[in-house]
């Protein structure tokens, strides 16, 4: 099965970002994790900074939002040219209004949830989706310990996208390394967000190129 590696800029060196994604030329998608100190207790960046990215890579942007009041914001992501935006389910007042708008806006519209939400009570919204977001660490920081427990519910969402019969990504955020991302492919999980790993990494490209392979195995 083909996956997909979107590594996250988190811990990457802020001040020289378009630097820092042109070292990851192997990587299918930038992850750009927005913080609001509210809806997490971090704060991070913003719409001008994805902004800038967008003119700087013609990769794949992958907007992160943990940030309140998604439906008001999550919008301007699209319109600044990002192709795929992320809300939490926990922070939108109308999900299927917000995932339609994003469609409109022309990006991919994707629904996290943090580890404790089940995704049961969103099964009938998977339709208005092009990607789940399964958080496997509670979302607010990098370098975390990848929790195993969320692994059913990456089984039972992935039950739940094939009776869709829709190409839904199912992409896992928190602790993803070479010792971690074969248990979630295991469980149904395409898509994979790795942020310390990578930029950890003395060769942070040999790295996305290495995880890669786990799917290929
Ligand atoms: C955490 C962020 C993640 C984070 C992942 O809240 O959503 O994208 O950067 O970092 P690692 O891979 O270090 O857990
Ligand atoms: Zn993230």
């Amino acid at each position: 099965m083909g996956i997909r590696i979107t590594p996250s800029i988190l811990n990457a060196d802020f001040a020289h970002l378009a630097d820092e994604v042109a070292r990851i030329p192997s990587a299918d998608g930038i992850h750009v994790d927005v913080m609001d100190n509210h809806f997490v207790p971090n704060l991070t960046l913003g719409l001008p900074v994805v902004e800038s990215l967008r003119r700087s890579t013609d990769k794949l942007l992958d907007i992160h939002l943990m940030i309140a009041e998604a439906d008001r914001w999550a919008p301007a992501y699209a319109e600044a040219g990002a192709e795929s935006v992320t809300f939490h389910v926990e922070a939108a007042a109308a999900p299927i209004r917000l995932a339609r708008e994003l469609r409109s806006r022309g990006a991919r519209a994707s629904m996290a949830l943090k580890p404790a939400t089940p995704i049961e009570p969103y099964a009938d919204l998977l339709g208005e989706l092009d990607m789940v977001l399964l958080m496997t660490v509670e979302p607010g920081f990098g370098g975390q310990k990848f929790l195993d427990l969320v692994l059913p519910k990456i089984q039972r969402t992935r039950a739940l996208v094939e009776k869709t019969g829709q190409d839904i990504w199912i992409q896992v955020d928190g602790g993803i390394s070479e010792s971690t991302i074969e248990r979630c492919i295991d469980a149904g999980a395409d898509t994979f967000v790795a942020g310390s790993a990578v930029f950890g990494a003395d060769d942070p490209d040999a790295m996305v190129r290495a995880l890669r392979d786990r799917g290929d195995r």
